[in-house]
């Protein structure tokens, strides 16, 4: 047999994890390849003790290495679970900037941006120094809902740093602002990998307590390289109430406990009459992350969002704006305490 150890690692590159549907290879599972006469031998690193999903990708790697080489092959794999540690070392956001927080969902349309925004800024009330950063590349939706004109440029610090967008007390940087509106989208494809280092490397954030970025829909490449692209201190997970999320938001937490990033929390928003109620704390419940609260479906938040003027600004005292503060409050508690258990 004529093994090499180069040809195995692109063969292991059509092992997929079976939630996340992404090569073992991309989401950093494979740790080490050593090749023998008629033997492989493995070691993967696995963040999930489920034994489904270790035994999908054992039988995988099996079927695709005697698929090439034939029923002989012996693949000795050794997996290994991951310490429960902090975010895999990405680049590391600027020293000023204290905690990186994503805010994800496993579906569009939830309500992310709009949670990102009120986040921000019911955390800026409280005090702290906040920036937000529009990690939705193609679809950057923060300077509308800040009511920031799309045609205001951004000025260039002497350190040839981009300054951040000021609205409502936060620093907001977003390609919305970047990129004229009417500049066709594929020239920013290109862009997509760099664009989020960018905006963390060389934009003049400054003294940041919290830097929230709103994450596009879905839990696809896009996703994935970006979470793997900044060391985040941690995620929240935006969900609709209905039952049928529940899926959506199993997908959108294993994303980030598979790149080792903790979960802050599920919120659930669009709680009311027409979604319904419960799903989001239920979810919680059953993928044992914090549950930092609903927010109803309001038509106040929506006009909010639309005319830049976000419901913890229009209407501090609104049921909504309160609960914002509230899940404020309990992400730093769950900051707080991914710390202490790093
Ligand atoms: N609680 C709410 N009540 C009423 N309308 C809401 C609420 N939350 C969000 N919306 C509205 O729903 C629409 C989608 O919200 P938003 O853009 O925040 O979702 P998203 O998850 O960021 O979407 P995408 O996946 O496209 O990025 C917006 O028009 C927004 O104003
Ligand atoms: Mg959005």
């Amino acid at each position: 047999m004529n093994l090499n150890k180069e040809e195995v690692i692109a063969l292991l590159k059509n092992v997929q994890d079976p939630e996340l549907k992404r090569s073992i290879v991309a989401l950093g599972m494979l740790k080490e390849v050593s090749v023998g006469q008629d033997s492989v031998h493995l070691d993967l690193e696995m963040t999930t003790a489920d034994p489904v999903i270790r035994q999908s990708i054992e039988t995988q790697i099996r079927a695709t290495l005697q698929g090439k080489y034939g029923a002989a092959l012996k693949a000795d794999i050794h997996v290994h679970k991951a310490a429960a540690k902090g975010p895999v070392q990405g680049p590391t956001a600027q020293s000023g900037i204290q905690h990186v927080v994503a805010v994800a969902s496993g579906k569009g349309g939830v309500g992310k941006t709009t949670v990102a925004v009120n986040l921000a800024l019911a955390l800026a009330q409280q005090g702290h120094k906040v920036g937000l950063m529009d990690g939705d590349i193609y679809g950057p939706n923060v300077p509308l809902m800040l009511g920031v004109p799309s045609g205001k440029k951004p000025l260039v610090g002497e350190d040839q740093k981009i300054i951040p967008m000021e609205a409502f007390g936060v620093g907001m940087i977003s390609m919305g602002i970047l990129v004229p509106a009417d500049q066709p989208m594929a020239w920013r494809g290109p862009m997509l990998h760099s664009a989020i280092q960018q905006f963390l490397q060389q934009v003049a954030w400054g003294e940041l307590d919290f830097l929230i970025v709103d994450l596009p829909p879905g839990t696809g490449d896009v996703q994935l390289s970006l979470v793997q692209s900044v060391s985040l201190s941690g995620a929240v997970i935006v969900t609709t109430p209905q039952e049928v999320a529940l899926m959506d938001v199993r997908k959108g937490i294993a994303m980030f406990q598979k790149t080792n990033v903790p979960l802050l929390g599920v919120i659930e928003n669009m709680t009311g009459e027409i979604f319904g109620s419960g799903g989001g704390r239920k979810a919680a419940e059953q993928y044992g992350v914090p549950f930092l609260g609903e927010i109803g479906l309001n038509a106040k938040i929506r006009e909010g969002g639309d005319c830049g003027k976000p419901i913890v600004i229009a209407e501090p005292q609104s049921a909504a704006a309160r609960a914002f503060h509230e899940a404020a409050r309990l992400m730093k508690n769950s900051l707080a305490s991914a710390a202490a258990k790093v």
